[in-house]
């Protein structure tokens, strides 16, 4: 099973509506895949569903949400449970994100600690979302699971990155994403060997843990914050930092010589642009900007930015598929 984290604790930058697309594209070209929503904002959920759909699996006597699966073990009455993955097409599913996951976070930071100590509780609660994401993986048979975070370094997403196998970074070319990624590089990399630390320690048994490689896989510019009106060197200038700052945050890596700019970057891994007005037309028929038809009132130009689109999210599946050692069918 490989996780990818779309990280990046700089919100507005675009990762709720990668995440919703890749997931689309990898069902579209035939892998089976589910989106897990872990931002308690549950704003990738309401991108899939549409509001009523979304009251019904909150209802307090039937909740069908990923905090509903933990719930047990928060509450001390028991372990992690199956969660409900919402099917969204036969090959595309979800597992629905929840405000009161909020809730987790005090439990999640002292659970934490306490794993030091070989705790067996600690241990179940630090590895909750990945052991839930293992069972939903199993029940609907998909290899590759999204997640999707909310923009902070907080427990919640602590626990939610060592679950991932992998991370991408999504990133605007602006001071506050460049200055975003010299905090999440470093705190993404102390999670990392922190956990490795607490798993030397674990209690036996057969507790299903995760690795927490959170192997980078790379990052994607999303330029959705390029205005015609900005000047094209500011623009530029961002950019150019960003392979830089990337290698040093993130890998660790220093005396750094002189770097390709992105697309050339190799952890380039797609330029996204902004799609204007597919955006909004999409989120209103809760479908990939990439499937609008003339039917969603995508006509006329709109239809090759359609298709444009399409070819971009097309490309960064294959790419992102490649950096986790999996062929798109
Ligand atoms: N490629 C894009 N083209 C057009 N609009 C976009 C694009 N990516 C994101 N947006 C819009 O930008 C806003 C922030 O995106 P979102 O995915 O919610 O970011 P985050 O999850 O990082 O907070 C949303 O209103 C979304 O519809
Ligand atoms: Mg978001």
């Amino acid at each position: 099973m490989k996780t990818i984290a779309f990280f990046n604790n700089k919100g507005g930058v675009g990762k709720t509506s990668l995440v919703y697309h890749l997931a689309h594209m990898f069902a579209n070209r035939g892998l089976p895949v589910f989106a897990v929503d872990l931002d308690p904002q549950a704003n990738l959920s309401s991108m899939f569903l549409d509001d009523s759909k979304m009251a019904s699996l909150w209802q307090a006597d039937d909740r069908r949400t990923v905090y509903e699966a933990i719930e047990p073990l928060l509450e001390g009455t028991g372990d992690v449970r199956t969660p409900n993955v919402e099917l969204i097409s036969p090959l595309l599913g979800l597992v629905v994100g929840d405000l009161s996951l909020s809730r987790a976070e005090d439990d999640l930071s002292s659970q934490w600690s306490d794993c030091l100590d070989g705790k067996p509780r600690a241990f179940r609660v630090i590895s909750a979302f990945w052991r839930v994401i293992e069972r939903a993986a199993a029940a609907v048979g998909a290899e590759v699971v999204l997640m999707d975070v909310g923009p902070n370094l907080g427990a919640i997403n602590r626990a939610a990155l060592i679950a991932a196998t992998h991370v991408v970074i999504p990133l605007a070319p602006d001071l506050f994403s460049l200055q975003g990624l010299k905090n999440l590089g470093p705190t993404v990399r102390k999670w990392r060997t922190d956990w490795k630390r607490r798993l030397e320690v674990a209690p036996p048994g057969n507790l299903s843990l995760p690795a927490g490689d959170i192997t980078p896989l790379g990052y994607v510019v999303l330029q959705h914050g390029v205005r015609e009106s900005r000047p094209v060197q500011a623009y530029q200038y961002w950019i150019k930092q960003i392979p830089r700052t990337y290698r040093e945050s993130v890998l660790n890596e220093s005396n750094l010589e002189s770097l390709p700019a992105p697309p050339e970057d190799p952890y380039c891994l797609a330029m996204l642009k902004h799609y204007r007005s597919l955006m909004p037309m999409a989120m209103e028929v809760h479908k990939p900007m990439f499937e609008l038809k003339p039917a969603d009132g995508a006509i006329g130009a709109h239809l090759a930015a359609v298709r444009d689109c399409y070819e971009d999210f097309r490309l960064l599946a294959t790419r992102i598929a490649a950096g986790i050692g999996i062929e798109l069918p």
